[in-house]
Order: C-alpha cells, then structure tokens, then sequence
C-alpha cells in the first residue's frame, strides 16, 4: 500500500495552496507555513527567481526538516532589461500594485518594444536534493490598464496570441496558460513520478 507523501509548500497563499492540492489529489498532502507553525515571514533576498524559491525552500527543510518546495514570480519587461523582475511586488519602493503599474507604463512610454513575459521558478527540496522547474509566458505590455480580473500586472500584460489583457480573462482561461501553472504542472509532473505518491 502506499504512503501519503507530506509537503511543505512555503507559502500561506491559500488560493495557490488549493490549486496545487487539487492537482495532487490525494497522492500527496500540501502543507502551508501556517500548518507547520512557522510565523517567519522568510527572507527573499536574491537577485533571481530561482535564488529567492530555494532561500524560501531551504528555510523550510533546515528549520523544520521537511520536504518542501517554494515559489517566485514575477514581470520581466525586455525593454527595461528583465526588469521588474525579482522586484515586482515592490517596484515603485511600495506594494501598491496602481503605483508599480504607473511606474512601469512611465518607463516604458514611448517604447515600442513592448516584448515581456511572466516567469514563475519552483524549487522543490526533495529527499536531500534541490529541484527547479520553471514556466514562462511571453507576451506584450499595453498602453494603459484594460480589464479589472486577476491581479499584480494583470491589467497590462497581453499573451502572445490573444488581444486580452490576462485581466480581460476568466480565471479558468488564465490559468490554461500561466507561468504559475507551467511551473506547478511540472512540478506536479515529477512528484507523480516519485515512488510512495
Ligand atoms: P509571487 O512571487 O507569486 O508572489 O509574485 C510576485 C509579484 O509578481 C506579485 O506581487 C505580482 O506583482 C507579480 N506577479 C506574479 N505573478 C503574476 C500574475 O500572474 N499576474 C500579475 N502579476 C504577477
């Protein structure tokens, strides 16, 4: 008979909690920072996505000795150099996502090269060793805000192949494409492979 296999996923964001859990099912139980009493808001200190996922991850399996995998995304915009990049969240110095969005349509005004794309990089600490499994989707960044759906950038950011703003978007059609759900169904990919799940 096989084990339930317990993760950590180093995160309180109950709605990505849910969505991972869901694609599980019931071969492996997701278990959030507040689950395992863990208050630390960690520190993400890095310079990549990648960085800033095992910084989360590895807080988890070395304080708690747990199997565990975090997340990090965010908007790289060609014509500012990848930027906002690992900055995001805070880009305009607050997390106030009409600020950010201003700053970046500032910078960008009169740019014609509009090319950017969302990437997401999941490190997943398992059994001693690190794993990264990443989703990317390239699209463009609109004159101005359309839509009022998802959040962060959503309202700027156009996929490659459609005229929406992931804003303009149901959940279900965003999520169909996402960097987040690229990077989840690969890491949900190798777990299903993994003996006892
Ligand atoms: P997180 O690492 O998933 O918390 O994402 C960090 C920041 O990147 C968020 O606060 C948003 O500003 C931006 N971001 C990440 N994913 C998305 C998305 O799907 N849509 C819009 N903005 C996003």
């Amino acid at each position: 008979m096989s084990e339930r296999m317990e993760l950590v996923f180093a995160s309180n964001n109950v709605h990505k909690l849910k969505e991972i859990q869901s694609m599980l099912g019931d071969k492996a139980s997701v278990k959030s920072l507040d689950d395992i009493g863990c208050n630390v808001d960690i520190p993400e200190t890095g310079l990549t996505f990648a960085e800033n996922a095992k910084q989360k991850s590895d807080y988890v399996a070395v304080n708690y000795d747990m199997d565990c995998f975090a997340d990090d995304s965010g908007l790289e915009v060609e014509a500012l150099g990848q930027e906002p990049g690992v900055f995001s969240a805070r880009y305009s110095g607050t997390r106030d996502m009409e600020a950010n969005i201003d700053l970046l349509l500032t910078r960008l005004k009169n740019n014609e090269n509009r090319k950017a794309r969302f990437r997401t990089v999941i490190c997943l600490h398992f059994k001693g060793k690190d794993h990264f499994f990443e989703g990317t989707i390239q699209g463009h960044i609109r004159e101005a805000r359309h839509g009022v759906g998802g959040f962060g950038y959503d309202p700027i950011f156009i996929p490659n192949g459609h005229e929406r703003t992931f804003a303009e978007m149901s959940q279900e059609e965003k999520n169909s494409m996402s960097h987040r759900s690229i990077a989840v169904a690969k890491l949900v990919d190798f777990l299903k492979q993994q003996p006892l799940i």
